[in-house]
C-alpha cells in the first residue's frame, strides 16, 4: 500500500497487460507507481511518465534499485506527446515495440488530498488543479476570466451538472465583490445551489488540464507504439472519459487494427471497494493490437 496514491484494479491491470519477462511496457500515468510497480515485479521493463514533478520525485526516491539497473525510466510530460517521448527514451520503433500501455486516468490520491493542489472542496486551498505545475491557467483563473456563458459551458459538458446556470450566474455575482481565489471560496457558492460541488470541481479540473482531448489524442498514438499482440489497459473514473475510451476502441476494431478484448469494461471487486473507496468507479478496458 503506497502514502502516495493506492493502486487499482492492479491484479486484472497486470493479466490485462499480459505482462512477460523483459518485455517493454509504458506506464503514461505514473502516480506513486503502482502500476509501474507490479510490472517489474513480473519482470517488465517500464518506462514512466506523468506531467506532475511531485509524482517523478517520489518514484524516483522509490524505485532507485529499479533505475539504477535500467528497468525503470522516469519521464516528465503530458501522454499526449507519449509518441515522442517513447521516441527520445528508446520505447519505440527502431529500438523495437512496447507489449503494453498502461492509463490510469485522473487525479492521484496524493494530489487530491493535498489542500496546496487545490483539487479538492474537502480541503481550503488555492483554487490551483494543474497537474502539471507548469501550466501557466489554474482553475481559479478560468473562474475569474470566463463569461457566464463560457463557466455554463464547462459546468454542462465537463461535470454534466443540471444547475450549470444557476452556478455560472452566482459565479459572476460573487467575483465583482470580491475574487474567489480559495477551494471553498468557490464550495460556499456551490454547495447552497447545486446541494453538492463535485461536478464543477470536475468540470474545472478537466478544462484546466484539458484532460478529454489529451487522452482522445493520445490513444491512437499509443496504439501505433505497440507491437504486434500488444496491449492498451485504460483506466477511467467517469462516464465522459469511458465514453471517449468506447469509441476509440470501436474505431480502432473497425479499421481493423486489433480487438476490443473486453466487451463490458472490467469493474473492481467489493473487496477493492471496501479498501479503497476511489476503487468503486474504476472501469477498465483493454485493446489487443493485430
Ligand atoms: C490515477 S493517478 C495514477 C496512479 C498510478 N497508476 C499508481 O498506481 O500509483 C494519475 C496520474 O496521471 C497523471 N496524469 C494525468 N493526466 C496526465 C497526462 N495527460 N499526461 C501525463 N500524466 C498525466 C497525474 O498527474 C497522476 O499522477
Amino acid at each position: 500500500m503506497s502514502d502516495f496514491h493506492e493502486g487499482v484494479l492492479l491484479k486484472e491491470t497486470i493479466a490485462g497487460l499480459k505482462v512477460e519477462k523483459n518485455k517493454k511496457y509504458i506506464d503514461a500515468t505514473l502516480g506513486g507507481g503502482g502500476h509501474t510497480g507490479e510490472i517489474l515485479k513480473h519482470g517488465g521493463i517500464v518506462l514512466g511518465l506523468d506531467v506532475d514533478e511531485d509524482a517523478l520525485a517520489y518514484v524516483d526516491k522509490n524505485f532507485k534499485f529499479q533505475i539504477s539497473n535500467f528497468k525503470l525510466t522516469l519521464a516528465r510530460g503530458n501522454f499526449r506527446d507519449i509518441d515522442r517521448i517513447a521516441l527520445l527514451n528508446n520505447f519505440a520503433p527502431p529500438a523495437g515495440g512496447v507489449a503494453g500501455i498502461i492509463f490510469d486516468l485522473g487525479v492521484s490520491g496524493y494530489q487530491i488530498d493535498n489542500p496546496a493542489r487545490g483539487f479538492s472542496f474537502q480541503y481550503e486551498g488555492p483554487l490551483d488543479m494543474r497537474m502539471d505545475q507548469d501550466l501557466g491557467v489554474r482553475a481559479l483563473d478560468l473562474i475569474k476570466i470566463l463569461t457566464k456563458g463560457e463557466l455554463y459551458e464547462i459546468f454542462t459538458r465537463f461535470g454534466e451538472e443540471n444547475h450549470a446556470w444557476e452556478i455560472a450566474n452566482a459565479i459572476v455575482r460573487a467575483r465583482s465583490v470580491k475574487a474567489i481565489a480559495t477551494t471553498r471560496d468557490l464550495a460556499k457558492i456551490i454547495f447552497p445551489i447545486a446541494g453538492q460541488s463535485k461536478r464543477v470541481f470536475q468540470a474545472l479540473r478537466i478544462a484546466v488540464n484539458d484532460e478529454l482531448d489529451a487522452i482522445t489524442q493520445a490513444l491512437p498514438k499509443a496504439l501505433k507504439l505497440l507491437e504486434k499482440n500488444g496491449r492498451l489497459c485504460v483506466i477511467s473514473f467517469h462516464s465522459l472519459e469511458d465514453r471517449i475510451i468506447k469509441r476509440k476502441f470501436l474505431e480502432f476494431e473497425e479499421k481493423n487494427l486489433g480487438k476490443i478484448i473486453t466487451e463490458k469494461p472490467i469493474v473492481t471487486t467489493n473487496e477493492e471497494i471496501e479498501k479503497n473507496k476511489r476503487a468503486r468507479s474504476a472501469k477498465l478496458r483493454i485493446f489487443e493490437k493485430t
